[in-house]
């Protein structure tokens, strides 16, 4: 039996004894029933102890289990200082195993039992582990310091990136209407039309990027400070994805999501940008609102499907962003309409003109209709986007992207663009 199962048998039978005894207190006089029951008694002992005995789950409680979580060449996750982002919440759990990349995925057994002993901790109602690889300092090629998972560092009101002169937001207030195909579009036409782009996928639960710009590289810090960003169609890319293991998912929120994106902000080596575009989730949350109240933005471009229903989303985009006074670019309508293969026409399958007499509405420019096309979901699966060449498809890409040049030129009116 390895050290691992035996320190595992131990901390089951430990707290199965603990259960009995807890239950059998409980019990009382009806013990005659008390064998045939007992799976069920003791989950009703359970809740009823749980609801009257309030468990305080601490951080430090918690690294002390965690002690008991051995290493295959020796020592512990906590004496080896591999437990990041300890943090309880209601008796939800969560941290990040940060691991030698050599060892890579070999710690995945110590992953799952670190989850395991956090779980069986009287007043854990659950927990998640995220592993990480982050090489020691020094080593020749290292993997980028971006310690992931980190509080955000306090700031003395808005912050500027070093380089970027425009920052510029991608964002809708509804879900897949089409934020991520616009930004890695946008970014690609953009730089074709002379512009230093870079690219943040700040979608940090949902990243997309690294698969619509076809990369899947993880980034490199050669400086051990400054992660170094991929460059994929002319584009400077950073997104959450290429630090993460692809299927992980990212259980973070509130400070420890708002950390993430000032990381990935500040400790890239964006270099000198005419623009920088993030890719936003959805909605009107924690993501939104840090960038927003943390940097300059040079404004958001709000992007949004014909339907009502997404209209009514997106009108809530344009009221969060006009609130936290961040100019409004202007309005995209995606899925506009599409182009009938036999005769040519544009068919305006949910109605012609919704975003556009939204936009006037709203006083915001409007800044053109994408029509719906099987190239372009296809250039999102296969990491091309449709701008990369050119196509009718790209075209309208273009005629926004454009525009946003020349808001970004009359801001700006030394910069580089051809
Ligand atoms: N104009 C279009 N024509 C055809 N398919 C499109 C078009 N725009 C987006 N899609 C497809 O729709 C899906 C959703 O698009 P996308 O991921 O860009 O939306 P999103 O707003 O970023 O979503 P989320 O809110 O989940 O981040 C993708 O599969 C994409 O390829
Ligand atoms: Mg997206």
């Amino acid at each position: 039996m390895s050290a691992w199962t035996q320190q595992w048998t131990g901390a089951q039978s430990r707290y199965a004894a603990t259960a009995m005894v807890r239950s059998m207190a409980f019990t009382g006089t009806r013990r005659h029933c008390f064998c045939l029951r007992l799976p069920c008694y003791i989950r009703r002992v359970f809740g009823k102890l749980d609801s009257v005995v309030q468990v305080t789950v601490t951080r430090e409680s918690l690294q002390r289990e965690l002690r008991r979580v051995a290493l295959p060449d020796g020592g512990d996750v906590i004496s080896r200082d591999m437990v990041r982002a300890l943090s309880v919440d209601d008796g939800k759990v969560s941290c990040v195993l940060e691991v030698p990349p050599e060892l890579g995925t070999r710690m995945e057994p110590v992953r799952r039992g670190v989850e395991s002993v956090l779980k069986s901790v009287p007043g854990v109602r659950s927990a998640s582990v995220v592993m990480t690889a982050h090489a020691a300092q020094g080593s020749p090629k290292q993997p980028p310091d971006l310690r992931i998972g980190r509080h955000p560092t306090r700031a003395q009101g808005v912050e500027k990136i070093a380089g970027v002169k425009h920052i510029i937001a991608i964002a809708s207030g509804k879900g897949g209407v089409g934020k991520s195909t616009l930004a890695a579009n946008l970014s690609v036409a953009l730089a074709r039309l002379g512009g230093a782009i870079g690219l943040l996928d700040a979608d940090i639960h949902g990243p997309s990027m690294p698969m619509m710009m076809g990369v899947s590289e993880r980034p490199v810090s050669p400086d051990g400070k400054l992660i170094r960003p991929l460059t994929a169609h002319g584009v400077r890319l950073m997104s959450i994805g290429l630090l993460l293991p692809q299927d992980e998912a990212v259980i973070w929120r509130g400070p420890m999501l708002m950390g993430a994106l000032q990381q990935m902000l500040q400790q890239v080596q964006w270099g000198e940008l005419d623009i920088l575009l993030v890719d936003l989730p959805p909605g009107t949350g924690d993501v939104q609102l840090t960038l927003c109240q943390r940097f300059e933005l040079a404004g958001a471009v709000i992007v949004c499907t014909p339907q009502e229903v997404a209209l009514i989303d997106a009108r809530r985009a344009v009221t969060m962003f006009k609130r936290l006074n961040i100019p409004i670019l202007g309005m995209v309508e995606n899925m506009s309409y599409r182009v009938c293969p036999d005769c040519g026409e544009a068919d305006y399958l949910f109605g012609e003109g919704g975003v556009r007499r939204e936009a006037e509405a709203s006083k915001v420019p409007f800044l053109g209709e994408i029509p719906f096309a099987p190239a372009i979901g296809r250039s999102g699966d296969n990491g091309k986007p449709v701008t990369a060449a050119a196509s009718e498809a790209s075209d309208a890409f273009e005629h926004v992207a454009r525009q946003i040049r020349d808001q970004s030129r009359a801001l700006s009116p030394r910069s580089r663009w051809k």
